[in-house]
């Protein structure tokens, strides 16, 4: 069975990933291919739901570990209703957050025990990891600044600059330890530049398949 490529698109809010992803989905179309974008948490009617939990700035009372597995349980809908059957059918997916995001976030983040993130998360996804993933790098500092240009912001994003922080270093550590899939990228130009930088990372990967 042919198999699609999987990308997935990591990095703070404000790092400027939709724009690229579309840039890249417009890039392959051009080309000849398929393309199916998929954000997270959501994609799917029930992950819709779930995702409206999550971000909801009033659910102040939701514990650490009741939000890594509404994330998982999300994640779980979306790979075995959309993105399982999308990459057999040979369709490109590009995924805006991913795996990485839950260990980032909830992992480092939040400091619920790395491993124990890793373990449900690769139970929802049926350990198919991303052909490959790019991490958009701007630091909080301007992460914040950019959320903050925006009207209104989500239960994840009032978190303080240290929360923040935390997640920026738990995406390092993820770049470090995982140096094969996940390529960083220099977040501080343009988008036309990000995306540039972001075309080298996918070439490079689809000429080692
Ligand atoms: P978005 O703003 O990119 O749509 O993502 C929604 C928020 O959810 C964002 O602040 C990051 C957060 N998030 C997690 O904390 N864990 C996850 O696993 C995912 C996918 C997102």
């Amino acid at each position: 069975m042919k198999k699609g490529l999987f990308i997935s698109i990591e990095g703070l809010d404000g790092s400027g990933k939709t724009s690229c992803i579309l840039k890249i989905k417009e890039h392959f179309e051009k080309i000849g291919h398929q393309v199916v974008v998929l954000r997270e948490p959501g994609g799917t009617p029930i992950g819709e739901k779930v995702r409206d939990i999550l971000l909801d700035a009033k659910n102040t009372e939701m514990t650490d570990v009741a939000e890594m597995l509404l994330y998982a349980s999300s994640r779980a809908q979306l790979f075995s209703q959309i993105i399982k059957p999308t990459l057999e059918s040979g369709i490109i997916v590009i995924c805006d957050r991913f795996i990485d995001s839950s260990v980032a976030y909830q992992g480092y983040g939040r400091g619920i025990a790395i491993d124990d993130v890793l373990a449900v998360n690769l139970t929802a996804i049926q350990n198919t990891l991303p052909d490959i993933t790019l991490f958009i790098d701007i630091d909080p500092k301007t992460s914040l600044n950019r959320r903050f240009s925006v009207s209104e912001t989500d239960r994840l994003e009032n978190e303080k600059i240290q929360f923040h922080q935390r997640v920026y270093e738990g995406y390092l550590a993820l770049c470090q330890r995982f140096t094969k899939r996940i390529k960083r990228i220099d977040g501080n130009g343009s988008i036309d530049h990000i995306y540039e930088l972001m075309m080298i990372e996918i070439n490079q990967c689809i000429e080692k398949e």
